[in-house]
């Protein structure tokens, strides 16, 4: 087989850049390891910025983000007690858009057939080679039988755990990387959200986010320790720590149902330099990680692939290399300032184990500051909804 772009990945980021692409005429392949279902199981993602929604827009993929996607002009901190808010609206003039990461890879993957984008489900051993030439290619079994897609690039989306990212020397990257002491234990239920708006709450038995998916479905997070085992938490269990952490007014608004889906997941700061190494591009979570607080994942990934789709449509449509030139540099200096929001943002809410008095009383101080203050409000707000590509 042949094609112009392997993407390794069907995850946001694959299926974002084999659309942007298709829209300029470049011949996309998708090869991604799992089936649809696995992919459309994995609840992440809730919060879009603006770009991303563009993105989505400009493609003409947003008829279910249009009619089902909220509108959110603000969200609050909490410090155990009171509600903070922070008016995105007023404050950026912007907003950001509640609208599950599972739906925007329902609309990409409904809408691949009819764009001509070839995506290859449930590949096994998918592996990169000839990355250091013009001629690369991606190995991988189908049914039981082996294949090889030859390309022009390759761009690796296959997340974290992926193949891409491995491929590249040791000898040519670096690493940047911050582990955190706790993890984010998730709950998704049909039940009506606390509030209209997202709280980001700092308790002294460590952090709780209220968040959503709709009007009727509710998804809520609490940090617990890497250790923590999901059999541990029982719904009840998991509904009585959120209405203490959220605080008296949020916590007391509390409807609880039945999980729908629990889920423990790591938290991590990472960065891999350079995002471009011969024929093979890195976007997304191959590339980096930022902890969940601020929710800049999804959108960081949306970013790279905005940026990369304009490079390699240069260099299809063009012959012009400068964008590809400059697509890794151009893409961290947005990315390191998301690493540091998303950092800045843990470290304010999270309950860490080795925290002194001290400690602690900054965090309350912070909080303290942000709440009687504009400027630092406007701060908070801008990089949540987003700084410009
Ligand atoms: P992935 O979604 O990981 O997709 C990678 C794809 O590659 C997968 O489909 C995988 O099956 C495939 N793959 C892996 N290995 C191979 C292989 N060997 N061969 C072929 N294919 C392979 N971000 C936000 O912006 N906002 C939020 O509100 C938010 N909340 C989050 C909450 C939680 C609890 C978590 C865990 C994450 C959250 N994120 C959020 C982050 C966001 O989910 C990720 O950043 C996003 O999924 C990255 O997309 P991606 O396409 O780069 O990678
Ligand atoms: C969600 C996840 C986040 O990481 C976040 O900051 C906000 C919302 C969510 O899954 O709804």
């Amino acid at each position: 087989m042949k094609t112009e772009v392997a993407i390794v990945g069907a995850g946001p980021a694959g299926l974002l850049l084999g659309h942007l692409l298709r829209a300029e005429g470049v011949v996309v392949t998708i090869v991604e390891r799992a089936s649809p279902d696995y992919v459309l199981g994995r609840i992440r993602a809730g919060v879009l910025e603006r770009t991303t929604t563009d993105l989505l827009r400009r493609l003409g993929i947003d008829a279910r983000l249009d009619a089902e996607g909220l509108c959110h002009e603000g969200f609050a901190l909490a410090d155990g007690e009171r509600l903070i808010r922070i008016d995105i609206a007023g404050l950026t003039g912007g907003a950001v858009t509640v609208y599950g990461q599972t739906e925007v890879t329902r609309d990409l993957m409904a809408a691949a057939p009819e764009r001509g984008l070839e995506i290859v489900y449930e590949a096994g051993d998918v592996a990169l080679h000839d990355i250091d030439t013009d001629a690369p290619y991606l190995t991988f079994e189908q049914d039981g039988a082996p294949s090889r897609l030859e390309a022009r690039f390759i761009v690796g989306c296959d997340g974290f755990h992926g193949p891409s990212r491995k491929a590249i020397p040791a000898s040519v990257a670096k690493v940047y990387e911050k582990v955190y002491p706790f993890g984010w234990l998730g709950i998704l239920a049909d039940v009506p959200p606390c509030d209209h708006e997202l709280i980001y709450a700092n308790h002294d038995r460590g952090f709780a986010l209220a968040s959503m998916r709709s009007p009727t479905r509710s998804r809520y997070y609490i940090q617990v320790p890497l250790d923590e085992r999901l059999e541990d938490w029982s719904d009840d269990r998991l509904w009585d720590e959120l209405a203490v952490r959220l605080g008296p007014e949020a916590g007391s608004r509390i409807t609880r149902g039945p999980a729908l889906e629990k889920s423990i997941a790591p938290l991590r700061s990472y960065v891999f330099e350079p995002m471009r190494h011969g024929s093979l591009f890195l976007a997304g979570d191959s590339a980096h990680i930022v902890p969940p607080t601020g929710a800049k994942g999804l959108n960081l990934a949306a970013s790279d692939v905005a940026y990369l789709s304009q490079a390699l449509s240069a260099f299809f449509r063009h012959n012009e290399g400068t964008l590809i030139e400059g697509y890794s540099q151009r893409a961290l200096a947005r990315i390191w300032k998301a690493e540091r929001f998303s950092w800045q943002l843990t470290s304010l809410m999270h309950r860490f184990p080795d925290q002194s008095g001290f400690d602690r009383r900054m965090q309350m101080a912070e909080l303290d500051y942000i709440a009687g203050s504009r400027a630092a409000q406007t701060a908070i707000a801008e990089n949540y909804v987003g700084l410009p590509l």
